[in-house]
């Protein structure tokens, strides 16, 4: 008989538990986040979209005559509301056909001058495979922003996911596993 796996599906969210309220570490939470994704810094904003806003909008001003952001056609809608937001062209791109990462074929029909962006996501408690990407993004001289929202304390190799691109956003919404209730 063979064995039978069981997959369970990520949850939504660590339940909190009373040592979670204990005092811990640096008091400043941009510190002690810092050091535990093992960057210099980081930025603290009011959601996770409001910070892929200003990563948007900081990129503009690096490369102001490109237009466009490609996104994984399946992802969260708040991710369209800030491209839009920055008044930039939303590129969806399929989804390879075995897992949630983009299809390298489409992606490559999508990437252009026009492309300022592209934005693999960490969706569902699965890591996207972000190192295939970047010779596709410097090939055409776009930027590769990691949509680490959903994956906050996940890590590739030993080091934590967000790392590999320009710029990575994380969320601390509720129902992330690290919440603020509200933050990015
Ligand atoms: C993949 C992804 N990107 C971006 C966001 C936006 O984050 P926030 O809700 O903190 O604005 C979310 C939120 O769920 C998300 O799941």
């Amino acid at each position: 008989m063979t064995a039978r796996r069981i997959s369970v599906p990520p949850t939504a969210g660590l339940a909190l538990r009373c040592a979670d309220l204990r005092p811990w570490g640096d008091k400043r939470l941009d510190r002690a986040l810092a050091a535990w994704l093992e960057v210099d810094e980081v930025l603290l904003e009011c959601s996770g979209t409001s910070a892929l806003v200003l990563a948007l909008r900081t990129l503009q001003q690096w490369a102001p005559d490109r237009c466009e952001v490609v996104v994984p056609a399946y992802t969260c809608p708040l991710v369209a509301l800030a491209v839009a937001q920055c008044g930039l062209q939303l590129r969806l791109c399929d989804l390879s056909p075995d897992c949630l990462d983009m299809d390298g074929d489409a992606l490559d029909a999508l990437l252009s001058h026009r492309t300022l962006a592209l934005v693999p996501t960490h969706l569902g408690g699965r890591v996207a495979d972000v190192a295939r990407l970047l010779p596709r993004a410097q090939a055409c001289g776009a930027y590769v922003i990691e949509d680490a929202a959903q994956a906050l304390g996940a890590r590739v190799h030993g080091r934590s996911v967000g790392l590999q691109g320009d710029i990575a956003l994380f969320s601390l919404a509720v129902g992330k596993g690290l919440s603020t209730y509200e933050g990015g």
